[in-house]
């Protein structure tokens, strides 16, 4: 039997939920929300699909009811606000640091071995709140922020080649900013062909520019920031952690020396499977990224000095 929570039924949540319902990721995925009712309604409405969709997993909505989230086996955290066009992700901290602190000692309290997955932004520096409030080990907490923007890496990659997006390779490591982001195109591939035979160096580079807005240019569109590919890429991670999959993901984790840095979590490629974060893969950097990653790694320290904790 396995068992995910999420929590938060807003845009992102409820999206999270439905993707891993109808890939059949868990046995059963529970809800939990403080708004009364909007969780147990969607998960209403989700399992009205059910039948439609062929979908065999249970689906529960609380609202506040920690208890329906007990031995969860992952919990993904997507509780708190969202930005609005103009606003940063980094302009979030106050609110959602209290929420997502409270979150966490709620959810520990009733899953203690579970994989915690973070949403809510500023994303690279919830990670690291969590880290802080639960002391739970490094392995077991991670953030899906890289796997987002590494699809939209290669989405915008897939529309310069004219290609089937899943022919595409290519991973966004560093914080997940708009402007500390680093969409790694020297090791992005088509078919394990290097990109720069394709493109130009000038389409590579609006390509990249176009990655690190993408949060933002669909905020702008939106209204409010974007929960369909959030949502997936938060139940892609999920997936490989209940799969047990060993599939190398870009994730914010907590480093120890790896690419230098210490007591930060930032996004670096993770190899993905039971438990958790089973090994953190360093990729070979030339000086150019080396400075890239330094730059994103300090711009994430200056927004966790911000924490209340
Ligand atoms: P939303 O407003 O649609 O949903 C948030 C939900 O959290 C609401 O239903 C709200 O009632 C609930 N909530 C608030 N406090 C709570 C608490 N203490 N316990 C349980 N539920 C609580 O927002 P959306 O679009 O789903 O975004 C959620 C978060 O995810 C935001 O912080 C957003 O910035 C972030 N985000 C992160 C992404 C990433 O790649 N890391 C991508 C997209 C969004
Ligand atoms: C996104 O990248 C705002 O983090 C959110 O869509």
């Amino acid at each position: 039997m396995s068992k995910i929570t999420v929590v938060g039924a807003g845009n992102v949540g409820a999206t999270a939920a439905n993707v891993l319902a109808i890939r059949g990721v868990a046995d059963e995925v529970v809800m939990i929300d403080i708004k009364d009712g909007v969780s147990e309604g969607k998960a209403m409405d989700m399992m009205q699909t059910a039948n439609l969709l062929d979908m065999n997993t249970r689906i529960k909505g609380v609202t506040n009811d920690y208890d329906a989230t007990k031995g969860s086996d992952v919990v993904i955290i997507t509780s708190g606000i969202p930005r609005k066009p103009g606003m940063t992700r980094e302009e979030l901290i106050g609110v959602n640091a209290g929420i997502v602190k409270s979150v966490t000692e709620n959810v520990l309290a009733h899953s203690p071995n579970a994989v915690i997955i973070c949403v809510s932004n500023p994303m690279d520096t919830m990670t690291y709140l969590i880290h802080k409030v639960s002391g739970l080990p490094k392995t077991r907490i991670i953030g899906m922020g890289g796997a987002l923007d590494s699809s939209r890496f290669k989405y915008y990659l897939s529309a310069a080649l004219k290609a089937n997006p899943n022919e595409v390779e290519g991973m966004v490591i560093g914080g997940h900013g708009d402007t500390t982001m680093i969409p790694l195109k020297r090791f992005a591939t088509l078919r394990g062909i290097p990109v720069s035979e394709y493109l130009d160096a000038e389409t590579l580079d609006k390509i990249v520019a176009d990655t690190m807005v993408g949060g933002a240019t669909l905020t702008k569109l939106l209204g409010t920031s974007a929960w369909y590919a959030p949502g997936a890429a938060a139940a892609e991670v999920a997936e490989a952690v209940i799969h047990d999959q060993d599939a190398i993901i870009p994730c914010s984790a907590l480093l120890d020396g790896e690419y230098g840095e210490k007591d930060i979590c930032v996004g670096v490629p993770c190899l993905l499977g039971k438990g958790g974060i089973k090994k953190i893969i360093e990729l070979p950097l030339n000086e150019e990224e080396k400075d890239l990653f330094k730059k994103s790694a300090d711009a994430v320290r200056k927004t966790n000095d911000a924490l209340p904790v």
